[in-house]
């Protein structure tokens, strides 16, 4: 099973696409954690996306869809994969359909999960991201058991840089401009559900799940 997750910033994406990896075995990428993760590391390719994340803009397709390609190479992601945060322009989505049609396999399913601006400001405020794992909370929706501590793994928990409010405002433009052609690409193409991300977290993810089951 090949899937994309898309939609806004705070959409959800990264929540149902991790409740997806658990429950179907499939591998998860987000663009976005290999981003922040090379960040943290301080190499050459987090000191090149470092601007554009603060900046609340895209990283060039090149540079992305390079990092896609081999991360989708790998062993852990040949039986299938949840794409989270790729693909975010029409660039980048043709550049994934010829990879895949090398390989003669092709994309499954499209889930856009839709929220409003205004819930998607709610939710990034207020979002906390463990630094060790990524695992994602939120203080009201989605609280961790202990304050400031993830979960899983005890890691610390962060406010996302771009998670301020004059960033989030930049990213929902650049979504609008860059992303939301994609629903076309995709509808076009048959695959795509609309999925309504304002319902609670599990039921979002139960219905993404029957859907998967029809
Ligand atoms: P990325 O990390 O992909 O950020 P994003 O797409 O903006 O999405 P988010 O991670 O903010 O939100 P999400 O939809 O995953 O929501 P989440 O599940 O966390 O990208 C960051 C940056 O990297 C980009 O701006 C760009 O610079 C670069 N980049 C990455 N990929 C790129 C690409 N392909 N091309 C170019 N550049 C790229 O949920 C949000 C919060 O809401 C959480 O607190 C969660 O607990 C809560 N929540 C989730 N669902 C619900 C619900 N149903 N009800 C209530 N609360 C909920």
């Amino acid at each position: 099973m090949r899937i994309v997750m898309l939609g806004p910033p705070g959409a959800g994406k990264g929540t149902q696409a991790q409740a997806l990896s658990q429950n179907l075995g499939l591998c998860r990428v987000s663009t976005g954690d290999i981003f922040r993760e090379e960040i943290r590391q301080g190499s050459s390719l987090g000191l090149q996306a470092k601007v554009y994340l603060e900046g609340g803009k895209l990283v060039p397709d090149e540079i992305v869809i390079e990092i896609a390609r081999k991360r989708l190479g790998e062993d852990d992601c040949l039986r299938g994969f949840i794409l989270d945060g790729f693909p975010r322009t029409v660039g980048q989505a043709r550049a994934l359909d010829i990879s895949l049609e090398g390989k003669g396999i092709s994309l499954d399913k499209v889930f856009d999960i839709r929220v409003s601006p205004e819930e998607v400001a709610r939710r990034l405020g207020d979002r906390r991201s463990c630094a060790r794992c990524g695992a994602v909370y939120h203080l009201v929706y989605n609280p961790p058991r202990e304050p400031e501590t993830c979960d899983l793994c005890g890691g610390k928990l962060y406010l996302r840089d771009d998670d301020r409010r004059e960033v989030v405002l930049k990213r929902i433009a650049v979504y609008e401009e860059q992303t939301r052609p994609l629903e076309e690409y995709y509808r076009g193409r048959g695959i795509l559900t609309e999925i309504d991300g304002e319902k609670k977290i599990e039921e979002v993810t139960a219905e993404i799940a029957s859907l998967l089951e029809a």
